[in-house]
């Protein structure tokens, strides 16, 4: 075997020849990647988006960018991961180390490439951050679903506020929800990440269909149904367009290194192109079918809009779980636990992935065991989520980041700065610096998959021009 297989076959073992695991079996690892993308993002986000940007318009120009942009980036940070089988930033590293280019430019200055790792690791740090805040208020509401409160909040948004702008429960929830996924990590990649999703991703998408059937015998169903299906094409606007590209990134997890972690726990024979396909249409099908259970509820009830915002799932949805089901109750109680329910699943699988990232990254880096790798990390998080939490009540007139809060701060900056700029560099890397050979050697396995023999140029073409194209027009038109 040369040196160049045996780096391949690497697999379990990091540089010190540290085990370092990987995903057992390919359901597993769909499942796993999918949890990643499938989150808050595609349940609570999607819809408001959906809302806000007149519905199946949205929807049509959403597909586009997951098709066009989606795919590609997913199967280039599967390369990366795979490729490597290394955390993100010693995977930049050790490809810029592995294939050298000599050109002036390489030799005055130190390469750049690797900063993307580390960028991406900074990202997911922080929106792991805010990200679990909002998981523990869900977490809130679906133990209030328990208790059988949600029915009778009273005045919803009177109720979410003074919640969410308390001190200690906020910080609790958030606390709960890391410490669910720190138990997760610190089982490791098979018996860990692997187990609750084969476990947490099947319960998800059955909860789902029985809520989308339940909601599409209410009576607002068919107005809900055109408004997801009908599409208006005077909302096809730039900024329609600029947000659904976003709303596709933050959705399928890409270019801040969460997708090229898992894939560094791939095997050899998984197919990439294959892989990511499915994950982008397990990820799609679930925002749809949000959509399906949100909007025939929406226009169920009298005067409530369907562009309702991101209170949608705090105040507008109690509200109408309370009007519509005032007749019967236990009905109520049912759909509103499940639909919490549903989401604390869809939240943990997405939190646990970026966990990860970090995790891997001090694991392979320092040598540390795992369990105090993970302690890192969700103190870390822990303390930048304790200031995104206490950022709407105690904390809520320190706006130090240009009059912005640490919650709208950590936002703002991961999804407009830190994932559009991460995913024009991946696209770059792997469609011009990497050597098409590799890109080649990975998207067919070394050869021994079939596929159409357009793939790979499509791929490269999509990666080279179209993905940083079109990224960059979101970044810089979300500028103006
Ligand atoms: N994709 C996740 C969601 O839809 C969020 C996420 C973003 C997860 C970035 C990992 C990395 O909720």
């Amino acid at each position: 075997m040369n040196s160049d297989s045996n780096n391949r076959n690497a697999g379990q073992t990091d540089a010190a020849g540290a085990h370092r695991g990987n995903f057992k079996s390919r359901l597993g690892i769909v499942l796993a990647t999918a949890g990643s993308a499938v989150g808050l993002g595609n349940i609570w986000r999607f819809p408001v988006e959906t809302g806000q940007h007149g519905g199946a318009a949205f929807i049509m120009l959403y597909l586009a960018c997951v098709i066009l942009l989606g795919v590609p980036m997913m199967v280039a940070e599967f390369i990366i991961g795979r490729r490597t089988h290394a955390d993100i930033a010693t995977a930049y590293e050790r490809l810029v180390r592995e294939n050298p280019r000599d050109t002036r430019l390489s030799r005055l200055a130190p390469s750049l490439w690797p900063v993307t790792g580390y960028a991406g690791m900074v990202c997911v740090t922080l929106i792991l951050s805010y990200y679990s805040v909002v998981a523990g208020w869900i977490l809130k509401y679906a133990v209030d679903g328990l208790m059988g409160r949600l029915t009778s909040l009273g005045d919803e948004s009177a109720y979410f506020a003074e919640f969410s702008s308390s001190t200690l429960p906020p910080l609790l929830y958030t606390l709960a929800f890391l410490l669910a996924t720190h138990m997760v990590i610190v089982r490791g990649v098979q018996n860990g990440i692997e187990r609750i999703s084969k476990l947490l991703m099947p319960l998800l998408l059955v909860l789902m269909f029985v809520m989308a059937f339940g909601s599409l015998t209410m009576p607002g169903a068919t107005d809900g149904l055109l408004f997801l299906l009908r599409p208006d094409f005077s909302k096809l606007t730039p900024e329609t367009a600029l947000s659904a590209l976003g709303q596709a990134f933050f959705s399928l997890s890409i270019a801040i290194g969460c997708l090229s972690t898992y894939a560094s726990y791939f095997k050899q024979d998984v197919p990439l192109v294959k892989t990511a396909a499915n994950v982008v249409g397990v990820d799609t099908m679930v925002a749809v079918v949000s959509g399906f259970i949100i909007f025939p509820a929406v226009f169920s009830v009298q005067g409530v809009q369907p562009d309702a915002g991101p209170g949608l799932v705090f105040i507008t949805l109690p509200d109408i779980f309370e009007r519509l089901f005032a007749h019967t109750p236990v009905v109520g109680y049912v759909f509103a636990l499940m639909f919490y329910l549903l989401l604390v699943l869809a939240a943990l699988t997405s939190t646990i992935s970026m966990h990860e990232e970090v995790t891997a990254f001090l694991c392979d880096r320092y040598h540390i065991p795992r369990r105090h790798a993970a302690s890192i990390m969700t103190a870390t998080s822990m303390v930048l989520g304790a200031l995104c939490a206490l950022s709407f009540g105690p904390l809520a007139g320190f706006k130090p980041f240009f009059g912005r809060g640490f919650f709208d701060a950590f936002n703002d900056v991961t999804a407009q700065w830190i994932m559009p700029l991460s995913g024009i560099v991946l696209s770059f890397f792997v469609g011009w610096r990497l050597p098409r050979a590799l890109v080649e050697e990975e998207l067919t396995n070394h050869g021994t998959l079939k596929m159409p023999r357009f793939i790979v140029p499509t791929f490269l073409f999509l990666v080279r021009y179209v993905t940083p194209t079109a990224i960059a027009a979101i970044f810089i038109g979300q500028l103006m």
